[in-house]
């Protein structure tokens, strides 16, 4: 297993599932089935789960963190729905998943909407995790390093420091379809966007960015996946729904350092 250098990240998404109670027993069955690399893992849950769950933190001492999987770029206003970066600090979200393909297809983010997004997390310090990825259709036409180079450096323009910013890959393709992405194709993609990091940022800031994979991971395939070298850790959708498949998950990679 190659040594990485980078720190590991396991990372569920939550998207739009669980309510308290339900979110209070995942939690509280995933301490008893988690016990080391607990710092590792970071969990995307619904706005209204970040305040009872980092009380619980707080409370019980694990050292899972939590974070919000979206948030408007300005910092108040007339914005009906919408939930600033202050919000999710005062509600104890430690992270956010910025640029998810859901935001961009579903609702029709672009990258410039975006680029402001992490420049503000970014400003307010909490760390985002910026995803990328290519359609079926886009990887059919050949167009994935394209669509990642554009994605990535429009997303990311004007921004000097990456060193609080993580990078989710993600094809669509995969996404919640169980069509994943070859431990190959993985590697390959996240060596490609290293390498156009390491382009403009250079090679100490591509060095130290973590990547994440996302797109259909199970407990099956994660340690393949991370077994890679550029790949540093995983966003999981549906196999974070469970205490069990996501501990496994966990587990599996506990030793791919
Ligand atoms: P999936 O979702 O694991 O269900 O494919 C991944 C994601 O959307 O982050």
């Amino acid at each position: 297993m190659p040594y990485k250098k980078r720190p590991k990240v396991i990372a569920g998404n939550w998207k739009m599932h669980k309510t308290r109670n339900e979110a209070f027993f995942f939690v509280q069955t995933l301490t008893s089935l988690v016990k080391k690399s607990q710092e590792s893992v970071f969990l995307a849950v619904p706005f209204t789960l970040l305040h009872p769950l980092s009380e619980l933190k707080r409370k019980e001492n694990f050292l899972f963190k939590f974070g919000a999987q979206n948030m408007h770029d300005e910092e108040k206003g007339a914005f009906t729905g919408e939930i600033s970066v202050a919000m999710l600090k005062d509600a104890g979200a430690e992270f956010v998943i910025l640029g998810h393909s859901e935001r961009r297809h579903l609702f029709g983010e672009s990258c410039g909407f975006i680029n402001k997004k992490v420049k503000r997390a970014l400003g307010e310090k909490i760390l985002p995790i910026l995803c990328v990825g290519e359609t079926a259709k886009e990887k059919e036409e050949g167009a994935t390093k394209k669509i990642l180079e554009s994605q990535l450096y429009e997303s990311l323009e004007g921004i000097s420091d990456l060193k609080n910013l993580m990078i989710a890959y993600e094809p669509v393709w995969a996404i919640g379809t169980g069509k994943v992405a070859t431990p190959k194709d993985a590697q390959e993609a996240h060596s490609f966007c290293r390498k156009l990091i390491s382009r403009k940022w250079g090679e100490a800031a591509a060095d130290r960015l973590i990547f994440l994979y996302g797109g259909s991971v199970k407990p099956e395939n994660a340690a393949d996946l991370m077994d890679m070298e550029d790949v540093d850790g995983l966003l999981i959708g549906g196999a974070s729904l469970a205490p069990e498949s996501f501990s496994q998950i966990v587990n599996v990679t506990e030793d791919i350092k």
